[in-house]
């Protein structure tokens, strides 16, 4: 019975896993990616949540550049989660830029959100 339950689990996991972090999407909020996305990855994500009416990785737009976000944070462990966090929900953040949407205004699912908020992140 138990086991049965485990296999369970870790099938419907499976079957709702995301291509970016295997986990279902929306489930945990501070997911640590294994992978980080490549800058193509990041890129196709950027524009088909259209964050580029916006953003650039290396210049500032609308909103701040990429870059920055990832310069500011720095080695903050919590950097990934606090980004992820400020795109879900929109509002502003201290770079004294205007207000973001939420989301962006976009549909992309939390996981994916999550996976690049990772990349962010990264960036130096
Ligand atoms: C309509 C314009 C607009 C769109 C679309 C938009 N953003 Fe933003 N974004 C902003 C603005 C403006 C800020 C800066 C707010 C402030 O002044 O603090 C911002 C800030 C950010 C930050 C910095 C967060 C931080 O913690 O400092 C990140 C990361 C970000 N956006 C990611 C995204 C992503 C990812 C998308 C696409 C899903 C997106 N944005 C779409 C306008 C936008």
């Amino acid at each position: 019975m138990h086991r049965f339950l485990v296999f369970f689990v870790v099938a419907a996991l499976a079957a709702c896993g995301s291509k970016f972090d295997g986990k279902p999407p929306g489930t945990e909020k501070n997911v640590k990616v294994s992978a980080v996305l490549t800058r193509d990855e990041a890129m196709k994500l950027a524009t088909r949540g259209n964050c580029i009416a916006c953003h650039k990785m290396d210049d500032r737009l609308a909103g701040p550049g990429w870059r920055e976000v990832g310069v500011r944070y720095g080695s903050d462990p919590k950097a990934a989660s606090l980004i992820a966090n400020h795109i879900e929900n929109g509002g502003t953040f201290g770079w004294n830029m205007g207000y973001m949407p939420m989301r962006g205004g976009s549909t992309l699912s939390n996981a994916e959100i999550d996976a690049l908020a990772n990349y962010i992140a990264t960036l130096r």
